[in-house]
């Protein structure tokens, strides 16, 4: 049975959500599902606007073959090659054996590349600036490369002025019937949007910023990522959180205080820090490195200003959890951020200084350079220490 919705009167959604999957490229918590966002022109000339991920293959060709209604697919574009839009491709091409794929010229490598076909006869090559009329819509072509690989593109519909955005601008998390952002509390859905950008798109801040600049010269109405809710109205609120995720600027002063505690006692440390801080005005955030998907922590530390980390000597280095989180920190260029060290050990605490090596090959952050160290469990002299801490993060 089909899951159709018509967004004007030749444009209709036709993805799917689905929640059965825990993981999300097999490494992201997905706890509240995923959409694959998929749209079909019904014009003079039939457009599909990218496919869909395997998981929702059923409800997906249903759709399509609804809105179609016996008319001929005459396009399929391509704007991203990733599977979760790019897996049903092949298939669509044997259901429609007449429709020309719209892509780049590094779309059409990957193609052969995943389907081991030379679909060169069916392929429509274009490029920074081309156009495709389809009737009364027309649209034009922007690369956006590294948001998320390098042949993505997106796609503006001239005509209803409609940003295909492919995956910039998504979320993850399913849609429960309702298509748009504003049927939707921002608050409700952003901590998902930041989880997502941070992770899939955080590491390119420079090119989602050539992204901005495409489409600032664009009258941009309505934006239709891949993922997550469409925005048709106050696109300014997701844009300027793109503008200070992709500058790495912090979205407000406060501190993410991740602790890596075996006994607890380090992570008394971490909880009597952010009381201090609190009795201060400073917000703060308490994770547990070991209970808390890196995904989130990263989502958390493009959000906040400073960063404190306590890791108990583990195996004479960082503990693991606090260990991944620093390397995906890492692997995102997460910069402009001042971080502030813990460490533990009851024989040889090791962890602050091998923190601060990762930590100095990172570019944009300020370390600070005192760092705390527990021998096995807080002496009651080390209030003071913790009160420093506390003053330091406060005046800086
Ligand atoms: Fe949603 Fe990069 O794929």
């Amino acid at each position: 049975m089909q899951a159709i919705q018509q967004i004007s009167p030749d444009l209709f959604y036709v993805g799917a959500s689905e929640g059965r999957h825990p993981l999300f490229e097999n490494i992201y918590p997905i706890p509240h599902g995923m959409s694959y966002n998929s749209y079909l022109f019904t014009d003079e000339k039939t457009a599909l606007l990218d496919t869909c991920d395997s998981a929702v293959r059923e409800q997906f060709l249903e759709n399509i073959t609804g809105v179609l209604a016996g008319r001929d697919l005459d396009y399929v574009v391509v704007h991203h090659m990733e599977p979760d839009h790019a897996a049903l491709l092949d298939e669509i091409l044997n259901r429609y054996p007449a429709a020309k794929i719209v892509c780049n010229a590094k779309t059409s490598q990957m193609i052969t590349q995943f389907f081991h076909r030379d679909l060169s006869a069916r392929t429509h090559l274009v490029k920074e600036g081309d156009t495709l009329s389809l009737g009364h819509h027309t649209l034009s072509f922007y690369m956006a490369p590294m948001v998320h690989w390098p042949e993505v593109m997106v796609s503006y519909d001239t005509t209803d002025k409609i940003l295909f955005s492919a995956d910039a601008f998504g979320t993850f998390g399913e849609l429960n019937g309702t298509l748009f952002a504003d049927n939707i509390p921002f608050a409700d859905f952003l901590p998902e949007a930041r989880r997502y950008y941070t992770n899939i798109v955080g590491k390119y801040g420079n090119q989602v910023q050539m992204l901005l600049k495409k489409a600032a010269s664009l009258d941009i109405q309505q934006i239709f990522p891949l993922h997550g809710p469409l925005w048709r109205t106050n696109l300014n609120s997701l844009i300027d959180k793109y503008q200070q995720w992709s500058t790495y600027t912090p979205e407000e002063k406060g501190t993410l205080i991740i602790y890596g505690s075996i006994y607890g006692h380090t992570e008394a440390a971490a909880r009597i820090l952010a009381n201090k801080l609190a009795v201060k005005g400073i917000t703060s955030e308490v994770y547990d490195a070991s209970k808390t998907d890196s995904s989130y922590l990263l989502a958390k530390a493009f959000q906040y200003s400073h960063i404190v980390l306590a890791s108990v000597t583990y195996n004479n280095g960082i503990f693991p959890p606090i260990e991944t989180f620093l390397l995906d920190m890492r692997a995102h260029m997460l910069q402009n951020r001042t971080v502030h060290l813990i460490q533990n050990g009851s024989w040889a605490p090791t962890s602050g200084k091998l923190m601060s090596v990762l930590l100095a090959d990172m570019k944009g952050i300020t370390l600070d350079d005192q760092i705390i160290t527990i021998t096995s469990a807080l002496k009651p002299d080390q209030d003071f220490d913790l009160e420093s801490l506390a003053t330091r993060i406060s005046e800086s």
